[in-house]
């Protein structure tokens, strides 16, 4: 599976990048809003750090609209990818801009046929949104099983991004399920990378090697 981060800090994404564990990065209009920085250049900073698919989200709502801003967000770097909701209007322009040769990241998916839906005009990823599921009772793993199983019966090459990771279970299970992409916010990406019993393993050895150290 590979790992994203979920966010637009930069500090955040040069740590997890300098880790050696991140394949690209997600952000959406809050993400982006909550770090208060111009778009356009906060967005080419982060491309030139990652080398991997960088999703920035376009908030035109019908599609000639759409196709305009995602050529310009794609246009600031190669590795770009246009972030789109689910919309009758999304899929048309997903459909036009994939012709084209520009990636689509096909977001708010919260059902397999939505997915399905994607997948048909060509989006090169899917983002289905994990913990909103389960924020209204859904078993958002459960669907998350059958957007794999029905990906691998057509042989679908559009990629699943587990998105809207809320805890670190997410990750576990995301991965069981066959997603190809997790996107992870810093937090979880910390947390995953402990466990108490590591912890308490190096404080051991650390403290008997201060005993025979000076031996
Ligand atoms: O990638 C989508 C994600 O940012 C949404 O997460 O926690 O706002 O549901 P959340």
């Amino acid at each position: 599976m590979r790992f994203f981060i979920d966010t637009a800090n930069i500090e955040e994404i040069r740590e997890a990048a300098s880790w050696g564990i991140l394949d690209g990065v997600t952000t959406n209009p809050t993400l982006c809003a909550k770090e208060g920085r111009e778009f356009r250049s906060s967005i080419k900073e982060i491309a030139d750090i990652v080398d991997g698919p960088i999703s920035a989200e376009a908030i035109s709502m019908e599609r000639d609209g759409i196709v305009e801003e995602a050529r310009k967000i794609a246009s600031i770097a190669p590795n770009i990818v246009v972030k789109i909701p689910i919309t009758e209007e999304g899929l048309a322009a997903t459909k036009k801009l994939s012709s084209e040769g520009i990636k689509v990241n096909m977001t708010l998916i919260f059902s397999v046929n939505q997915a399905l839906l994607a997948a048909k005009v060509g989006a090169a990823f899917v983002s289905p949104f994990l913990g909103r599921l389960d924020d209204i009772g859904h078993d958002s793993i459960a669907i998350l099983y059958d957007m794999v199983v029905v990906y691998q019966n057509y042989d679908f090459d559009t990629k699943i991004i587990a998105a809207s990771i809320r805890h670190p279970l997410h990750v576990t299970k995301a991965a069981e399920a066959g997603a190809d992409i997790a996107t992870v916010p810093f937090s979880i990406l910390q947390q995953i990378v402990t466990h108490p019993l590591t912890d308490k393993g190096i404080d051991r050895f650390l403290k008997d090697w201060d005993k025979i150290k000076n031996l």
